[in-house]
Formats: C-alpha cells, structure tokens, sequence
C-alpha cells in the first residue's frame, strides 16, 4: 500500500519542524523520498531543515489556517517536485480552553489550525493530486480526544472530532474514483513525547511513545492499508482503547448521559466494564 514510498516520490508534511511531522519527514526521507516539510515555526524550520541534511528537501513557511498560504505551498511543492505522493495534514496546536461557552480566542485558532488546516490541505492538495494520476496517500492526524472526548479541552476535542468526520468523508470520495490511486487515513497518536508535550513536561513520562514509535507504528499500518491508525503508548494498550471507544459509543445507544464516562453516577459501572483491562 506504501508502494509510493520510494525515490522518485514526494511527501508533504504540514507540521515538519517538529515532533511526529519531522519524524516521518525523516523516514520519508530515509527512504529516498523527496520532502517538503511545511511548519509556520521558522526557526524550527530551518533547524528541521539541517537535520534532514542531504536528502531532497525543501522547507517551506506556512501557516495552515489560511488556505492562500497552504495553495502556496502546493504551488512550491509541484514546481519543485512535479508530483506530490503524500500530503500529511499534521499541524496541529493544544491552547488551554476554558468552558464551552468561554475562550472564543483559543477556540477560533485550534479550529482555524486542527481543522480547516487539514481541511486547507485538502482542498489545495487533492484536485492536484488526482489530476496527476499518481498513486499516493492522504494522511490526517486526529487524536483520541477527538474520538472520546474527554473533559478537559472542549475546543481541541471539537476541532479533533472534526478531523475524523472529514477524514472519513474524504476516505469515502476517494474510494468512488474509478482507477483513482489516493487514499485516505486517520493517523490518532497515543500520548507522543513531542516540543507539544516537552512544553509542560521537561522528562519524556514513561508512559509516553516517542515520536519515532509513532512513526513506525503508523509506516506499518499504511503498509497494510489500514484507515483507522489508532497508535497505543507504552500507558494505553489497544484493548483499553477499544472498550473506552465502545464504552463511548455506548452512550447513544444505551440512552446515557454525555460522557458518562466522567459521570459520577457511571464511575462503578465504567469500572466493572473495564476491569478486565485494568486487571493486566
Ligand atoms: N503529542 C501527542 O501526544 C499528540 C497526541 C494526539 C495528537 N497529536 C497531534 O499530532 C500532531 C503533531 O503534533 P506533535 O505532537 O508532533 O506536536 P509538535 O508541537 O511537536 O508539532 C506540531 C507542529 O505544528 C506546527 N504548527 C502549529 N500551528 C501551525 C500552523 N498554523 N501552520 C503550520 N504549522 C503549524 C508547530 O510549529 C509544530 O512544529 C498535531 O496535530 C497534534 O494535535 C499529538
């Protein structure tokens, strides 16, 4: 399913000066790939840049949120390149927001950048890719708050939530074409040791993946073709992931409240319904 992952091809990486986009421009890059790292971080950037060294690489400012900057580098990337294989919509921020009804500020820029950032990537990227012909990857990276939502950060759950509805939308388009060589993935990192998370902790918690773990878990993953590259993280095994997914989905259909999984009236039941997990 990588079979686009070879010299001669050409991966963008939005978010690349950093974490899990500059791991995966390393191994695109290892694999011989041309990569075009895009980052609105310009000192990162250019140090990103001296990092992947020899390899073709060009570095391009960018700011996702706004569709002109992201056509931009579209336009860079073909002219550069002349294909474009992989596009990895991977910016992404985390700002603290306050209640659901508050933090208009915090709100506008997670959804500006972790939404329509991907959805800029998109919509500059794919008519272009699918004119070309070429065999090749969409690749978008989501979280499990967008899929659990847990309290905390109601605009990042929202903006994330966002990721996967479109995600799936896109997946769901691409598989119409007739002969058309794109497909579409969901990448939701476990907990990743990245600048996002060394902001609040200076140590990597053992709990935590590294970035190159994620990378490699999600290289296998598109390997096989999967959509959903749900990572685990040396805390969070699959299975904790699946019943706290299914416990969620739950809520619908068994009439419960919103995220009773954080209600106290649930905590018992959460409980029993998890035990087998946490037993281990
Ligand atoms: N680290 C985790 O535990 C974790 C968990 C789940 C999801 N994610 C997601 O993974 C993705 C990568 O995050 P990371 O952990 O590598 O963090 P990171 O902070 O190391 O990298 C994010 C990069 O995005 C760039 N960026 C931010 N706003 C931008 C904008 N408007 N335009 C262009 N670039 C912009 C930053 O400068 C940075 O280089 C994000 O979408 C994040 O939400 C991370």
């Amino acid at each position: 399913m990588t079979e686009w992952m070879k010299p001669g091809c050409c991966a963008v990486i939005t978010g690349g000066a950093n974490g899990i986009g500059l791991a995966a421009a390393k191994a695109y890059a290892a694999a011989g790939m041309s990569v075009v790292i895009a980052d609105k971080d310009e000192a990162a950037l250019a140090n990103a840049q001296d990092q992947l060294g020899a390899a073709d690489i060009l570095a391009v400012p960018c700011d996702v949120s706004d569709l002109a900057s992201v056509e931009d580098l579209r336009d860079r990337a073909f002219d550069r390149f002349g294909a474009v294989h992989c596009l990895m919509n991977n910016a992404g921020v985390a700002l603290p927001a306050g209640a659901p009804w508050e933090s208009r500020d915090a709100l506008d820029t997670i959804v500006n950048v972790n939404l329509m950032g991907v959805i800029n990537g998109c919509q500059a990227f794919i008519p272009a890719m699918l004119d070309s012909g070429v065999a090749g990857a969409i690749i978008n990276t989501g979280s499990k708050q967008g899929i659990t939502r847990p309290p905390g950060n109601f605009a990042y759950n929202l903006s994330k939530a966002g990721v996967v509805a479109y995600t799936e939308s896109v997946a769901h388009a691409l598989r119409q074409i007739d002969g058309g060589g794109l497909t579409a993935h969901l990448l939701v990192p476990g907990f990743v040791y990245s600048a996002m998370v060394s902001r609040f902790l200076p140590e990597k918690p053992d709990g935590a993946w590294t970035v190159e773990e994620t990378v490699d878990f999600m290289l296998a993953a598109l390997q096989r073709g999967d959509f959903y590259i749900l990572c685990p993280d040396n805390e969070t095994p699959r299975a904790v992931d699946e019943k706290r997914i299914r416990w969620n989905a739950d809520d619908i259909v068994q009439n419960r409240p919103a995220l009773s999984r954080w209600h106290p009236d649930y905590a018992d039941e959460f409980a029993a319904f998890m035990k087998d997990e946490t037993d281990q």
